[in-house]
């Protein structure tokens, strides 16, 4: 064991740091030098408010300062979705390990092109999808690998809460932009709905409703994961709003039974909690001790780092699910239904 601490800058003032900042500061190999934003004063702001103790943090009202702080070993990006490729690369080019948030970027070229500056440079990236690192989801493998719901045939997710005024904002870009809730919520119904089935989706086929700058308020669909060994047929389903009350739920239903995560975004006063049934009526819910997920993805990064491990999210999950995203938003512009292989 060493005591060694990586050292992190946040670039971005943005508002997931009320949950990501209280984090770094948390994790035990980890340790927050700076936070920078364009908008001046903001990168200040949100430490106060964020951490309110804390006043040996670099606040920079410059993006570039922080990336070429020598100081940083670590970068989080929380820029808005269609500004991760560019800040992540330039992260990346001058030294930096990334976080970047979910989704990493709008298409797949742009995936490629930070996988290559993150070769080049020799440096560890992830998307980052916080909620894989709370341990009700291994539990839920677990429970799914050990045969008693029987074969896997249907999966369905389900993620929304409702938008608020002052976070219109997110919504007033279009789809293309990284604007609406596919590119917001929605990553995380792919991520959950190709985690329950272990593979890729063959077809997509989706609705939305858009706004009038073409956000995406609700989307809705079905992913097709081909056929089983038997035979059968397996679909994913998805739904995610902006304009229902907060939900993260997904369920994984076999032939013999069925298992359910009933908040994968865990906030501070859920009691996360799985249940699980079967045909014979036996109903189980499982509790979970507090964790904090947003610590243990941090904790794990910085440990990637300090020990040259490979990130358990990678690349080629981070390409699958924009593949994924661009069918499906390609299905909602045409009506059609959209083939992967
Ligand atoms: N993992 C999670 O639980 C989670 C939760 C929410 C969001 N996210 C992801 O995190 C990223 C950031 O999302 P967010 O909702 O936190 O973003 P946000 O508050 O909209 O901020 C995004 C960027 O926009 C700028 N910004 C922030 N407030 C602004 C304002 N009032 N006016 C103008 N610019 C502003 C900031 O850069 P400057 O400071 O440089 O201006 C910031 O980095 C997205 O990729 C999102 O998908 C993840």
């Amino acid at each position: 064991m060493t005591d060694k601490k990586v050292r992190w800058g946040i670039l971005g003032a943005a508002r997931v740091n009320e949950r990501m900042l209280p984090a770094i500061l948390e994790a035990s190999n980890s340790q927050l030098i700076a936070i920078a934003s364009r908008r001046a004063g903001a990168a200040k702001l949100t430490l106060e408010k964020y951490a309110p103790d804390k006043f040996d943090v670099t606040c920079y009202d410059d993006l570039d300062a922080l990336i070429t702080d020598e100081n940083i070993e670590a970068i989080y990006c929380p820029m808005a979705n269609k500004e991760h490729v560019e800040w992540a690369i330039k992260a990346i080019n001058s030294g930096k390990h990334v976080l970047i948030e979910k989704p990493m970027a709008l298409n797949l070229n742009d995936i490629i092109a930070i996988e290559a500056a993150a070769i080049e440079n020799k440096v560890k990236v992830m998307e980052g999808f916080m909620y894989r690192f709370h341990p009700q989801h291994s539990r839920i493998k677990e429970i799914v690998e050990s045969g008693i719901i029987g074969d896997v045939l249907s999966c369905r997710a389900s993620y929304s809460f409702l938008m608020r005024a002052a976070r219109m904002y997110r919504i007033e870009s279009d789809i293309k932009h990284g604007g609406g809730a596919m590119w917001d919520i929605g990553p995380y119904a792919i991520h959950s709905l190709r985690w329950c089935f272990g593979q890729e989706p063959k077809t997509v086929i989706a609705h939305a409703e858009l706004n009038g700058v073409g956000a995406d308020l609700v989307t809705s669909g079905v992913l097709d994961f081909g056929k089983d060994a038997k035979g059968r047929a397996r679909f994913g389903h998805f739904d995610i709003s902006f304009e229902r009350s907060r939900k993260s739920e997904y369920e994984i239903i076999g032939t013999k039974g069925w298992v359910k995560c009933h908040a994968a975004w865990v906030f501070q006063n859920d009691v996360p909690n799985i249940s699980w049934g079967l045909e014979d009526g036996k109903y189980t819910e499982e509790r979970f001790a507090p964790s904090n997920h947003f610590v243990l993805e941090i904790e794990h990064f910085s440990d990637c780092v300090l020990n040259n491990k490979a990130p358990y999210l990678t690349f080629d999950d981070a390409k699958a699910n924009c593949i994924v995203i661009n069918a499906i938003l390609q299905s909602v512009e045409s009506g059609k239904r959209i083939y992967l292989d």
